[in-house]
């Protein structure tokens, strides 16, 4: 090989070797948003659902400190709700759930189906 065409492979050796390392630090950014560790639910979950995870770190509420019992916890006459390892919580929370923290959202909820979708659509 010419001296020319070995210092050409070092060269872009290096520049793939850069580019390839910048690209993992991305990924790692993204796959590793800071939850709170102190939530039990958030704890169990970042090792069996990341998935799950990953949609409510993106949203307003994991930003906001709003944890998954806040939604989740069963009320007491919801039909809905079981036992999920130790706690009592549903699958699908109803607006009722967001009241507490939306009730401008949820009395529209009850006036306008459409109201809400735009809410949820943000
Ligand atoms: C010890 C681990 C663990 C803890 C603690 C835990 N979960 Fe889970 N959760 C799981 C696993 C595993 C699944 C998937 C299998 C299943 O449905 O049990 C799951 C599933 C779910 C589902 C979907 C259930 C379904 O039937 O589709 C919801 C909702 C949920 N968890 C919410 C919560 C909430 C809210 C908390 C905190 C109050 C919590 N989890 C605490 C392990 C856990
Ligand atoms: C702001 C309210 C809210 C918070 C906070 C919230 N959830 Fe949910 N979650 C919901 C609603 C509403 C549904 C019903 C399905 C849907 O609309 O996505 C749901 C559905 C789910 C499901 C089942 C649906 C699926 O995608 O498989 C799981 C599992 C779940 N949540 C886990 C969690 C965990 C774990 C946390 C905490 C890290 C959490 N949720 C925090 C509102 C919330
Ligand atoms: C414990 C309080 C709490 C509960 C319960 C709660 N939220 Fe929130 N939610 C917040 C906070 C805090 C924010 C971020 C600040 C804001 O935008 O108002 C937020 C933001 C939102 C946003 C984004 C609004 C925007 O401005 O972009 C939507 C959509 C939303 N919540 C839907 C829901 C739904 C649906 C439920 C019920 C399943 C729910 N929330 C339950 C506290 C809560």
């Amino acid at each position: 090989m010419s001296k020319k065409i070995l210092f050409l492979t070092f060269f872009m050796t290096i520049l793939i070797t850069i580019t390839f390392a910048e690209g993992m630090q991305e990924t790692q950014l993204i796959a590793e948003p800071e939850y709170n560790m102190s939530d039990p639910c958030i704890a169990c979950h970042v090792a069996v659902t990341p998935g799950i995870l990953t949609g409510y770190g993106k949203s307003k509420h994991i930003e906001s400190n709003v944890s998954c019992q806040a939604c989740h916890t069963a009320h007491e006459d919801d039909p809905t709700g079981f036992n999920h390892n130790g706690f009592e919580i549903t699958v699908i929370p109803s607006p009722k759930y967001c009241e507490q923290c939306h009730s401008d959202e949820v009395a529209q909820y009850n006036n306008s189906k459409h109201a809400w979708a735009a809410f949820m659509g943000q």
